[in-house]
C-alpha cells in the first residue's frame, strides 16, 4: 500500500450489492399478504429495500389501511421471517451480484479489508449459503446493532472490527438510508444503482468491473476521476449527492465577489450550500470555548457572511417547473472554461408540452469588480411553447454558522432598470448594497415584486423554434469598503451586454495565462489540475489593498473567511515569480493591519507587532490561543514573503516605505517573547509556542520558529544596513517614528547569534521542539492520513503522541533551504515524514519539494498528486466547503521548487530540474528582477529563453549564463 492509498477497507451492504434476496423477501411477504387477503406487489416490495422487517410490515399495513396490535404484528413478522429463511435454502450463485466475487477478491489482493454491514438478521446465513464468508474479515448484521440505517452505527462497528479509521473506508450501498449511514459515518460512499434511485450518493456504479477503476477507487474512494481536459473542468452528469463539491469547484470569483457554483433552479434538493460573498464583509460571533483569552483580545470571532442569493432563476416551460432531478431533464453538462473564466451549463428539457434546450453562462467579472452576470438562452426544439421565468433574489444572509443571522435590510428601491437592496451587517457596523437588472430579447410582460428582502422578477414569453430567447441577469455589489453605485454598475453592464463582459473576461484571462500558464506534456490530468489551481488562486486575488486571500478565498465558508500564514507562505510565491505586483498588494494589505498587530502585541504585554493568526479585520479571530496566538512564527512567515518579493523585484521603494516598518516592528516582538535561559547555556529560548504543526502545543523552542526568527533578525540587519546606505533620511525618519534605538537593533543581533536550536546528536537531526523526541511513539498505520483526527482523540492523549499534523521541521528544510546540506535534509525528512499525518492540506506539497530534492522521486510524485488534485479529487471529503487555496499555491510551489529545483539568490536564479519520468515536458514563464523568461524542461534538456527586461544570471545545475536581449537562449542537455 503506498501513501496515496486512502481506502484501506470496503464495507458492503448485502442485498442489491453483494447478492439479490429481494425475490425471496417478495415471495415470503406475498404469501403472508395473500393469506391475510392484503394487496402486495413488486412496487411495494421495492419500498422495503434496506429497512428492517418490522418497519417493512408497517409499510404493507399502511398500504392496505390496516391497523394491528403489537402482538399480532410481531407474530406476522416472525412468520414471514421463518418462511423467508426456508426459501433462502434455495439461494445459489445465480443470486450473486454479477462480478462481485471478482471485485472483492481484487480488493483483498490489494490489501483492502472487507466487512459486511447489513440490516438483515439472516445476513450471516446468506453469506454461508453463497460460500462468501471467507471473503469477509468482519460481518455486522441487524443482530449486532441498536440503531438501524441511516444511523451510521452498522458501518462504524464494521470499521472498528477491522481496525480501520472511517476516513479510510468506502461503503457500497444500494439504499438511500445506507448511503446516508455511510456519509454520516464520515466514509466515502459508492452507490450501487443510478443517480435517480440514489440521489444522495456522491457517486454511483452499476457494474463493478466496467464502472470502477480500482486504482482510482483506492486512491480517492471514488470509482473514477472527473474527466481530464487541458483547459476545462467538466461535470457531465448531475448527481445531487455531489452538489456541494461542484458548487466549490465551479465557484467563480474576482477576489472581491465570490459566487459559488450552485445551479440556477431554486431547488433545495439539488443544491447544498449556495453562496455569495464579498471579501471583507463579516459579522461577529462569540467564539466557543476559551472565553477568557489570556491575551485580552476581543472575545469575538469574525465570520465571513454569505450574502444575498441572487442566483436563482426558475423556469416554467409549458406550465411545468424545470427541475434538474426530473426525468424530463437530459444531456445536463456544466463546463468551466479556464481560458475564459466562464461557466456554461446546458441541458435539454423534454416536457409534456415540447422540448427546449436551456443554456446558461455565468461570470464574475475580473475587469468590473462589482459585477457578475448570468445569461440564459432558451431554444424551442420542436414546437412553440409558453414559458414563464421567475428570477429571484433572496435577500437574507443565509449564514447559519454560530447561529448568525447576518444582515438586516435597510432600504429597497425598484425602478424600471434596476432593483437595489441595502443591507447592514448585524453587529460589525458594515454595509453593502446590491443591484440587479434584467434585459431580455422579447418577453411579453415582465415585472419585479418585492417581499421584504426578497425580490422576484417575472417574465412570460412565447418561444418558437428557430428564434432563441435570451435573458441577461446582472448583479452588482458595492460594500462600505468600496466606492460606487451598484445600480449604475448594473445599468452599464446591461447596456453593454453579457457578450461584452464575456469578451473582457476572455481578454483578461488571456493576459493572465500569458504571464503564468504552466504546460505539462504527458499527463492531461496533471495539466488540467495545475491550471485549475492557478485559475482559483488568480481569481481569488482581490487586487485591492484592503483585502487579502483567505484560506478558502471567496469559494466557500470553510475557515470563516480568515486569512492565515497560508497567504504569504503558500499562495504568494506564484504571484511573486509571475505577477509580482500581486504579492506587493498582499503585503500592502498586511501593512494596513500593522496598527492592529501593534495592538495585539500590546495586549499580550509584548513589544512591537504580532500579526493575528486568523483574521479578516486585523484582530485575532481564533478563539483558541494555543493554536492561534502561540503561532508567533507568522511574523517570520510574512517577513519571508517580503524577502522573496524584494529579492525577486528589487523593489526598494516598498521595502523602505512599508516593508521595513513591518519587519522592524515584528523583530521587536521576537525580542520580547523569548529569554536567555541559563539552563540552555544562556541561549535565546522561546517557550510556550505552537510551530506550524498544530498537534504539538504549547512547546518550548519550536525549531522552525527559532530558526525563522534568527533568519528574520538577520534579514532586518541587512535591511537596516541597506537603508543606511541608500536612504539614510528614510531610516532616520522611521527610527524616529517608531522609536527604534541602536541598543534595540544591537540586541537583535545578539539574539540571532545566540538563538537556541534544538538538535539531537544521537539521531543527527533537528528536534521539532524540546519535547518532541520524548513523546510516545505511535503506530502510524492506525492513524488516518490527510484527515483531521484531532476531534476524535482526547486532547491530553494527542499531546502525548509523537505525531505531526503537518510539515514543521520539513517546512523549515524548504523555507530556509539554503541553510541545510542535502544530508541534513535527508536525515530530517527520513525521521519526520513517517510521523506526519498531513491532516493539513498545506503539508503534502512541502514534503514533495524536499522529497524531489533528495531524490525520492516516486514519493515526490505521490505528494504532487495529493497537492494538485486535493480539490478535484476531494481528497479530504470537504471540498464542498471551499477550495484549499494554500494547497493550490503549494502545488505550484512543488512544481517550481521541487520538479524544476528553482532557488533564488540576490543576483541569480537557478534551476536543478528533475521532472517526473511520466512527463514529456514542462514549460512556463517567470519573471525575476524585471526579466521575463521562459523555461522548458524535457527529459533530455532544459531551455531558458529571455523574453523581456534586463540581463539576468541564470544557472542550470552547475552551469551559469547571463541572458539578455543579445544572448537570449540558454540550453543545457541533461
Ligand atoms: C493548518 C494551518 C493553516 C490553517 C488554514 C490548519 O488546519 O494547521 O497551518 O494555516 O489550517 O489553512
Amino acid at each position: 500500500m503506498n501513501n496515496l492509498q486512502t481506502i484501506r477497507a470496503a464495507l458492503f451492504d448485502l442485498d442489491g450489492v453483494v447478492c439479490f434476496t429481494d425475490h425471496y423477501h417478495y415471495l415470503a411477504w406475498k404469501e403472508m399478504a395473500d393469506a391475510q387477503g392484503w394487496d402486495f406487489n413488486e412496487t411495494i416490495n421495492h419500498q422495503l429495500r434496506g429497512i428492517p422487517r418490522e418497519a417493512s410490515l408497517e409499510v404493507i399495513l399502511n398500504h392496505n389501511g390496516v391497523t394491528l396490535d403489537p402482538q399480532k404484528k410481531q407474530e406476522l413478522a416472525h412468520l414471514k421471517n421463518e418462511r423467508y429463511k426456508e426459501l433462502l435454502q434455495q439461494i445459489d450463485s445465480d443470486a450473486l451480484y454479477p462480478g462481485i466475487v471478482e471485485f472483492i477478491t481484487a480488493l483483498r489482493e490489494r490489501g483492502v479489508k472487507i466487512a459486511l454491514g447489513s440490516s438483515s438478521k439472516n445476513a450471516g446465513a446468506i453469506l454461508d449459503k453463497l460460500s462468501l464468508t471467507v471473503l469477509f474479515d468482519a460481518v455486522v448484521t441487524g443482530n449486532d446493532i441498536e440503531k438501524p440505517k441511516p444511523d451510521p452505527e452498522i458501518f462504524l462497528k464494521g470499521a472498528e472490527l477491522l481496525g480501520i479509521h472511517p476516513f479510510n473506508c468506502v461503503v457500497f450501498e444500494d439504499a438511500e438510508s445506507g448511503v446516508e449511514a455511510g456519509l454520516q459515518g464520515g466514509m466515502k460512499v459508492v452507490g450501487v444503482g443510478t443517480p435517480a434511485t440514489l440521489p444522495n450518493a456522491p457517486t454511483v456504479v452499476r457494474d463493478y468491473q466496467k464502472d470502477i477503476d480500482l486504482d482510482t477507487l483506492l486512491q480517492i474512494g471514488k470509482p473514477a476521476r472527473i474527466s481530464a481536459h487541458p483547459w476545462e473542468v467538466v461535470e457531465d452528469t448531475f448527481v445531487p449527492g455531489k452538489a456541494g463539491y461542484w458548487e466549490s469547484i465551479f465557484a467563480l470569483s474576482n477576489g472581491v465577489l465570490g459566487l459559488r457554483g450552485a445551479i440556477e433552479e431554486n431547488s433545495p434538493n439539488a443544491t447544498e450550500q449556495p453562496g455569495m460573498f464579498i471579501n471583507g464583509i463579516y459579522a461577529f460571533s462569540s467564539p466557543k470555548g476559551y472565553p477568557n483569552r489570556p491575551d485580552g483580545t476581543p472575545p469575538k470571532s469574525q465570520v465571513m457572511l454569505n450574502l444575498c442569493d441572487w442566483r436563482p432563476i426558475d423556469l416554467f416551460i409549458g406550465g411545468e417547473k424545470v427541475d434538474v432531478l426530473s426525468e424530463h431533464c437530459s444531456e445536463h453538462n456544466r463546463t468551466l472554461n479556464m481560458k475564459t473564466g466562464i461557466l456554461t451549463r446546458s441541458f435539454v428539457w423534454n416536457g409534456e408540452e415540447g422540448a427546449v434546450r436551456v443554456t446558461l453562462r455565468r461570470l464574475v467579472s475580473m475587469t468590473r469588480r462589482h459585477n457578475a452576470a448570468i445569461e440564459l438562452t432558451l431554444e424551442a426544439l420542436d414546437r412553440p411553447l409558453n414559458v414563464s421565468i421567475e428570477s429571484r433574489v433572496f435577500g437574507k444572509s443565509i449564514t447559519g454558522q454560530f447561529g448568525l443571522d447576518g444582515t438586516t435590510l435597510q432600504n429597497a428601491e425598484i425602478d424600471k432598470d434596476a432593483a437595489t437592496l441595502q443591507f447592514k451587517t448585524l453587529n460589525s457596523g458594515l454595509s453593502y448594497s446590491a443591484s440587479f437588472s434584467h434585459s431580455d430579447s422579447c418577453s411579453k410582460n415582465h415585472a419585479w415584486t418585492q417581499n421584504d428582502a426578497d425580490l422576484c422578477y417575472q417574465a412570460d414569453l412565447s418561444l418558437t423554434p428557430g428564434t432563441p430567447y435570451r435573458l441577461e441577469k446582472h448583479a452588482a455589489f458595492v460594500s462600505c469598503m468600496d466606492e460606487g453605485d451598484p445600480a449604475e454598475d448594473v445599468r452599464q453592464a446591461s447596456a453593454d451586454g453579457f457578450e461584452t463582459l464575456a469578451a473582457e473576461q476572455t481578454e483578461y484571462w488571456r493576459r493572465v495565462w500569458e504571464q503564468c500558464d504552466v504546460k505539462i506534456e504527458g499527463s492531461v490530468e496533471d495539466q488540467q489540475a495545475i491550471r485549475y489551481n492557478i485559475f482559483q488562486l488568480h481569481q481569488n486575488h482581490p487586487m485591492d489593498m484592503q483585502r487579502s486571500i483567505s484560506a478558502t478565498g471567496v469559494t466557500g465558508a470553510n475557515y470563516m473567511g480568515w486569512i492565515f500564514w497560508d497567504t504569504e507562505m503558500f499562495m504568494a510565491p506564484l504571484f511573486t515569480y509571475t505577477a509580482p505586483e500581486r504579492t506587493r498588494a498582499l503585503l500592502a494589505f498586511r501593512y494596513g493591519q500593522l496598527d492592529g498587530a501593534r495592538r495585539i502585541a500590546k495586549n499580550l504585554g509584548r513589544r512591537g507587532a504580532l500579526w493575528p493568526w486568523s483574521t479578516i479585520n486585523g484582530d485575532e479571530s481564533n478563539a483558541d490561543p494555543y493554536v492561534s496566538t502561540a503561532q508567533y512564527h507568522i511574523v517570520a512567515d510574512v517577513a519571508h514573503a517580503l524577502h522573496r518579493y524584494w529579492q525577486a523585484t528589487g523593489d526598494d521603494d516598498f521595502l523602505f516605505a512599508q516593508g521595513a516598518e513591518m519587519l522592524f516592528e515584528t523583530c521587536r516582538l521576537i525580542a520580547s517573547i523569548g529569554c536567555f535561559v541559563p539552563n540552555k547555556g544562556n541561549r535565546y529560548c522561546i517557550n510556550t509556542v505552537c510551530g506550524p504543526d498544530e498537534y504539538n502545543f504549547p512547546v518550548n523552542n519550536n525549531c522552525y520558529t527559532n530558526l525563522m526568527f534568527k533568519w528574520q533578525l538577520e534579514f532586518a540587519q541587512s535591511v537596516l544596513n541597506r537603508m543606511a546606505q541608500h536612504c539614510p533620511e528614510r531610516l532616520a525618519e522611521l527610527q524616529k517614528a517608531i522609536g527604534l534605538t541602536e541598543e534595540e537593533t544591537a540586541e537583535w543581533k545578539t539574539i540571532a547569534e545566540q538563538m537556541y536550536v534544538p538538535t539531537s546528536e544521537t539521531l543527527g537531526i533537528y528536534k521539532q521542539d524540546d519535547q518532541y523526541l520524548d513523546k510516545y511513539p505511535v503506530d502510524m498505520s492506525t492513524l488516518p492520513r490527510n484527515y483531521e483526527f484531532k476531534k476524535d482523540v482526547y486532547l491530553l492523549s494527542l499531546l502525548q503522541m509523537q505525531v505531526s499534523k503537518q510539515a514543521d521541521v520539513v517546512q523549515m528544510l524548504f523555507t530556509l533551504s539554503e541553510r541545510f546540506t542535502p544530508e541534513q535534509k535527508k536525515a530530517n525528512y527520513d525521521f519526520y515524514e513517517p510521523r506526519t499525518t498531513h491532516a493539513s492540506s498545506l503539508s503534502p506539497c512541502v514534503h514533495g519539494i524536499t522529497a524531489a530534492e533528495i531524490g525520492y522521486t516516486e514519493e515526490a510524485l505521490n505528494y504532487w498528486k495529493q497537492s494538485v488534485l486535493m480539490d478535484l479529487d476531494d481528497c479530504k471529503n470537504n471540498t464542498s466547503s471551499g477550495i484549499h487555496l494554500a494547497c493550490s499555491g503549494g502545488a505550484w510551489m512543488m512544481l517550481m521548487f521541487g520538479f524544476l529545483g528553482m532557488r533564488t539568490e540576490e543576483n541569480r536564479i537557478q534551476f536543478s530540474p528533475r521532472i517526473p519520468k511520466e512527463w514529456d515536458g514542462i514549460e512556463t514563464s517567470l519573471i525575476y528582477q524585471g526579466t521575463r523568461f521562459n523555461i522548458k524542461v524535457t527529459p533530455d534538456q532544459t531551455d531558458v529563453t529571455w523574453t523581456a527586461g534586463p540581463a539576468l544570471q541564470i544557472q542550470i545545475r552547475d552551469t551559469q549564463k547571463n541572458l539578455s536581449s543579445s544572448e537570449k537562449i540558454f540550453s543545457l542537455a541533461h
